[in-house]
């Protein structure tokens, strides 16, 4: 038996436009997705759990749900079982079974099924064959564009490798070094979106205003260049004012929300240096910095108060994680 762990993500800068080639930097969060990976004796068959309500066999032929709706089984676990089979380990002789657990909140941008599929196939390879991360990362990415076909990648690179990133689809990824913790909080709308929707939306609004889009994304490369130094050298005050800016291209791109931009305004008044949504927007979550730890545990407190699921979170160090138990 083996285990994988690995972390959620937030986007403090460039979602989106990193998926039209821009730059984006990511900080891994300190909540977590794990998996065991176990082989059983039943020849070829893959079964798979998620403590978020959903199990199924998958067969060489098909899958079968065993709890939850088909719909909602095969858009959670058939990425998950695809990678799993990507990574390849000889099922002639016997099948295997894969639990995952995770406290990343599920379908808000904050890296659940990035976090699923890495521990998934981690925890498998580990039984087999012990490839490196970027190996398992690889595999990440691929099935991550099963969910939608042009995802950045970028979900996978941080949940693997931690810290904080800056990743773009040409320049490959880079480790930042912050001068100080950041004081980050996120606050979930509750509505869950959907990435492939989001994405598309884009897409759209790319193709029928091309010049205007081109702007906005030179416009979130600076943003991203001038965040990127303004976390190595720990200006809090400019990191704020920089997601406020991120924000304003979001809401030009349609994929902030109502709800997403009450809570902005909470954030604001509650105190915080800058806010903005996290992710693929339409819904999802909603993150915001702080001066100090203590303006951080104030501000979540007062979301708290008028009924917001807010909370504090910091940056996860490890990245993906994987231990063997036993040889099966
Ligand atoms: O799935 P989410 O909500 O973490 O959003 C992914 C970020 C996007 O930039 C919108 C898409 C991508 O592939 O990078």
């Amino acid at each position: 038996m083996s285990t994988a762990g690995a972390p959620g993500k937030v986007i403090l800068f460039g979602e989106h436009f990193v998926v039209h080639g821009g730059p984006a930097i990511l900080a891994a969060i300190d909540r977590r997705a794990s998996a065991t990976a176990r082989t059983t004796p039943v020849r070829d068959v893959i079964r798979i759990e998620s403590d978020i309500g959903v199990s199924a066999k998958y067969f060489p032929a098909g899958m079968s749900p065993v709890k939850g709706g088909r719909k909602k089984v095969a858009a959670i676990l058939d990425p998950i079982a695809a990678a799993v089979r990507s990574a390849g380990p000889p099922l002639d002789e016997s099948g295997l079974r894969i639990k995952i657990e995770s406290d990343i909140p599920y379908g808000v941008g904050l890296g659940s099924s990035a976090a699923s599929c890495l521990v998934a196939v981690a925890a498998v390879d580990s039984l087999y064959g012990r490839h490196d991360r970027q190996w398992v990362c690889d595999r990440a990415v691929e099935s991550e564009r099963m969910i939608h076909k042009n995802s950045s990648g970028a979900d996978c690179y941080v949940s693997t490798y931690g810290g904080i990133i800056r990743y773009g689809r040409k320049e490959g990824y880079s480790v930042l070094h912050a001068k100080k913790a950041l004081n980050l909080l996120v606050c979930s709308t509750g509505i869950r979106h959907s990435t492939g929707d989001q994405v598309e939306k884009v897409r759209m609004f790319k193709a029928s205003n091309e010049e205007r889009f081109h702007g906005l994304a030179l416009r979130a490369a600076e943003i991203c260049n001038s965040a990127h130094s303004s976390i190595e050298s720990g200006d809090y005050a400019r990191i704020g004012t920089l997601m406020t800016e991120n924000q304003k291209l979001l809401r030009e791109i349609g994929v902030s929300h109502r709800k997403a931009e009450r809570i902005i305004g909470e954030y604001v008044k509650a105190g915080a240096l800058g806010a903005k949504i996290t992710g693929a927007g339409g819904g999802g979550a909603v993150i915001a910095i702080a001066s100090t730890p203590k303006g951080a545990r104030d501000i979540a407190a007062q979301l708290k108060k008028k009924g917001y699921d807010c909370t504090q979170v910091q940056v996860d160090q490890e990245g993906l994680t994987t231990r063997q138990l036993t040889r099966s």
